[in-house]
């Protein structure tokens, strides 16, 4: 793994000047791009086990991710279009079975110890073609779903396809959301509490930061909320 040390290169606390404004409407769609992936950090990485309806596993990583809200339990990710406008194996395999999907997805986390292999599976392969196997990663099929899980992932949240939106349909780069409804969890003893607060020590996830630059979750500090409503007078 290529690993660039940038916390020098950046400095801390540099002062932004004059302040720019664009009209996105100007930049092209691989500008934009740059510029929310640099912007909008650490993202979180979400590891995305799919199975087609023909069987085949497959495995990527999605930075565009996120959890949306807890009643129901559901969480997104955005597989983008590829650069031939068509939609990429896992949007495909994580359509509902009416689009000529599966249906269902798997979530896993990515710890800093499969980071490596995470990486590797953003790899295009032929559809078909396993990333588990190319990456070296055990796939393990879910529980209330038929997409695989990762066994290595910290934690893994299996997911029935609960929408999809399509933004840009046949266009390169076209955004696409799924959200998904988690109705299962996988994480080892000691992870979590009774009340189910994990140990981010324990968890040791990563998160993304521009291009080919990630973090760890290492470097943490605890900051009391204020309470800004005033005394009754
Ligand atoms: C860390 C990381 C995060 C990524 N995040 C996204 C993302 O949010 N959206 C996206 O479309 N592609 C993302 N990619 C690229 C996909 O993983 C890549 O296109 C992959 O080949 C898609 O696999 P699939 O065709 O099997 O679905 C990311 C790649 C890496 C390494």
């Amino acid at each position: 793994m290529r690993c660039i040390a940038v916390e020098a290169a950046t400095g801390s606390g540099a002062r932004l000047s004059a302040s720019q404004c664009i009209d996105v409407e100007t930049l092209s769609q691989r500008i934009r791009y740059n510029l929310m992936i640099g912007a909008i950090v650490p993202r979180p990485i979400a590891v995305v086990g799919t199975i087609s309806p023909t069987g085949f596993h497959n495995l990527a990583p999605f930075s565009f991710f996120n959890g949306v809200g807890s009643e129901p339990m559901l969480l997104s990710f955005c597989p983008a279009n590829r650069v031939d406008g068509l939609p990429k194996d896992t949007l495909r395999n994580a359509l509902p079975p009416e689009e000529g999907g599966t249906g269902c997805f798997t979530v896993n986390i990515a710890g800093h110890r499969i980071l490596p292999q995470v990486v590797a599976s953003a790899d295009e392969l032929d559809f078909g073609m396993s990333e588990f196997a190319a990456v070296g990663l055990t796939p393990i099929t879910g529980t209330r779903v038929i997409a695989p899980r990762v066994r290595e992932a910290p934690i893994a949240f299996e997911c029935v396809t609960h929408a999809v939106h399509r933004f840009a349909e046949g266009k390169p780069g076209g955004a696409n959301i799924v959200i998904g409804r988690v109705v299962a969890v996988h994480y080892p003893e000691g992870l979590a509490d009774s009340r189910m607060h994990i140990d981010p020590a324990r968890l040791d996830a990563v998160g993304r930061m521009g291009a080919d630059i990630y973090c760890t979750t290492r470097d943490r500090f605890a900051l009391d909320r204020p309470s800004v409503t005033r005394e009754p007078s």
